[in-house]
């Protein structure tokens, strides 16, 4: 969702807020802007748009200043428009504020400081955190007095024209502060900040911080006395966070997927495997892709284990009424961020559930509600649509059912099926460039094929804006068949296990009614278009079926002129329920 950078120090602020935002840019936005200090008074400069439009428009030049705030908007309350766009500031544009979250109580704080004459410029919640700072000479203070009154979540910065400092506070809204020689940079991830540092403090609940002279001091609105935040070196590289030659960072990102699946065989699942072979019972709890890994993980433990295991999409599980002391809850989010998943979390270890993250970012959210987490080591995800944090979060998932039962080996030589199938990468663009202008798509398959069909068809929509549904196939035939007309390409994922036979029964009845049937198999289906997978034991298929389908969702995009890595209306960090 929206971005958050701030930088202190000693260089032009202006020059490095722009670089941040614009490694913040995947994580989805419709407008842009910052506040530097200088000589007593605050430049801002905001306006709808991306970017490197607003660049062209010189909307960012001539602004002097060693110390600034940036923000990408992602519209929650007020439309996108140059008005509200962040920074906001007060009255007398003194203080300006970004901030990343919801105010909850805005319509109250703003009627309030309205009977007190404030002016209000935005239709945002965010506008009125800056009137309540007006006037306030010292920030510190008056955060520590904000963090009351705020209901909602929060990643704020603030910036005042009269002192060299920033001023942060967070509250269920993420925001680091990266370290470099004598200078600062606060971020909302960890991408922003590292063209300069791989130190990072990650902060908590409550923090409220005053950075100035390369020093920070942190407050905790929740903490009795007074608190320490270590400081982590993060094993991400600027050069990962960059696009290294492929056109797209999907691109690239489905291409290191073989890696991934290597990397993730490190990750440390001990903790997680003793919770899981203890549990009484299972709950997957997860949103979008990362739910359909959940998905897979269902069917596979169920298979091998006979536990009873039931996956969820996260916002819907407060009203299922689950969770007790023996559960244990696995909650599954590349960003840890994820709001609603946090939500289903909290409820679930209110409940007496252990809780089990798997995540790739360590220090996030859920990796600090966790009883144990297992990360996937899939370095920085840029393309908002998840494509190796899925194949890592599967590694994962696959290993702990495998350890349940003391299964070993299998997924090296997956990773090498994978590598394997990108070389491929041809006949798959072929494919979408005879596909490009179909505007339905159909995703069927039975089993672990089934979370893959969704999987297929979610990238599809995510990045095409093109019609794709996925069903279980045998449910076609209770309604969704009546859809099926003259040409409409119906694609089944029919991996060589006991579903396949009627995989192609499902198959067959939508090519009898004219659907064209394209078959992701490794072997022949008759009439039906084969997109031909290697040999591979039938458990590993969601691994290596889904990667056609990515390159296939991928190239559809790039034939009908979409950016794949930012697709409208999302955002890689979802933080709002
Ligand atoms: C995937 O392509 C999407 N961007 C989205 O469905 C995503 O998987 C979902 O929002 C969950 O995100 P998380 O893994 O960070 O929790």
């Amino acid at each position: 969702m929206c971005g958050i950078i701030g930088y202190i120090g000693n260089k032009d602020a202006c020059e490095l807020i722009i670089a941040g935002l614009k490694s913040l840019e995947y994580r989805g936005y419709d407008s842009a802007g910052i506040a530097v200090a200088h000589s007593g008074k605050l430049e801002i400069r905001k306006a709808e748009g991306k970017i490197d439009s607003l660049i062209g428009k010189k909307l960012f030049e001539n602004v002097a200043g060693t110390g600034g705030i940036g923000h990408t908007r992602w519209a929650t309350h007020g439309a996108p428009s140059d008005e509200n766009a962040h920074p906001h500031f007060d009255c007398t544009k003194t203080v300006a504020i970004v901030h990343n979250g919801i105010i909850e109580n805005y319509t109250e704080l703003r009627d309030e400081l309205k009977s007190q004459k404030h002016k209000f410029i935005s239709e945002t919640d965010t506008e009125c955190i800056a009137h309540l700072l007006e006037g306030k000479k010292d920030l510190f203070a008056a955060l520590k007095e904000l963090h009351k009154k705020l209901k909602g979540s929060f990643a704020i910065l603030a910036i005042s024209a009269h002192d060299n400092a920033l001023y942060a506070i967070r509250e269920s809204s993420p925001l680091i502060i990266g370290i470099a020689k004598d200078e600062l940079i606060f971020a909302s991830d960890v991408p922003a900040v590292l063209a300069h540092t791989n130190k990072v403090v990650i902060l908590e609940d409550g923090d409220i911080v005053k950075a100035q002279d390369g020093r920070y001091e942190i407050y905790n609105a929740h903490a009795k006395n007074g608190v320490e935040r270590k400081v982590r070196t993060i094993d991400w590289t600027y050069d990962m966070a960059q696009k290294g030659g492929y056109a797209h960072f999907m691109l690239k990102e489905i291409h290191e997927q073989g890696i991934a699946v290597r990397n993730a065989l490190k990750s440390d699942i001990r903790a997680a495997v003793e919770f899981v072979k203890n549990a009484t019972e299972i709950e997957v709890v997860a949103c979008g892709t990362s739910y359909h890994a959940g998905l897979v993980f269902q069917y596979i433990m169920k298979g091998l284990t006979h536990k009873k295991v039931s996956a969820y999409i996260a916002s819907e599980y407060p009203y299922t009424n689950c969770s007790s002391q023996g559960t244990v809850a696995i909650a599954i989010s590349q960003s840890g961020e994820t709001a609603d998943t946090l939500n289903a979390v909290k409820i679930a270890k209110a409940n007496g559930a252990k809780i089990i993250a798997v995540t790739n970012v360590i220090g996030s959210s859920l990796d600090r509600l966790a009883d144990a987490t297992c990360l996937l080591y899939a370095g920085p995800e840029i393309s908002v649509v998840a494509t190796k944090t899925f194949i890592a979060q599967l590694t994962v998932l696959y290993r702990i059912a495998f350890e349940c039962i003391g299964k070993k080996g299998g997924l090296e030589e997956v990773a090498n099926v994978i590598e394997d199938v990108l070389t491929k990468e041809s006949e798959y663009k072929k494919l979408a460039q005879e596909m490009k202008d179909e505007e339905h798509f159909f995703f069927i398959g039975r089993g672990i094929a089934y979370p893959i069909a969704m999987e297929a068809a979610l990238k599809l929509k995510e990045i095409t804006y093109k019609h794709a549904e996925s069903y279980a196939a045998g449910e076609l035939k209770h309604g969704p068949l009546s859809l099926i007309s003259d040409g409409i390409p119906v694609i089944a994922i029919a991996p060589k296990d006991e579903t396949f036979q009627k995989t192609v029964n499902n198959l067959e009845e939508c090519m009898a009614r004219k659907g064209k049937g394209i078959a992701v198999s490794e072997q022949e289906i008759p009439k039906a278009r084969l997109i031909r997978m290697p040999a591979v034991e039938a458990i590993y298929a969601p691994m290596v079926y889904i990667v056609p389908m990515q390159m296939l969702a991928y190239y559809i995009a790039v034939a009908n002129g979409k950016d794949p890595d930012r697709p409208r209306n999302l955002a890689k960090s979802v933080t709002v329920e």
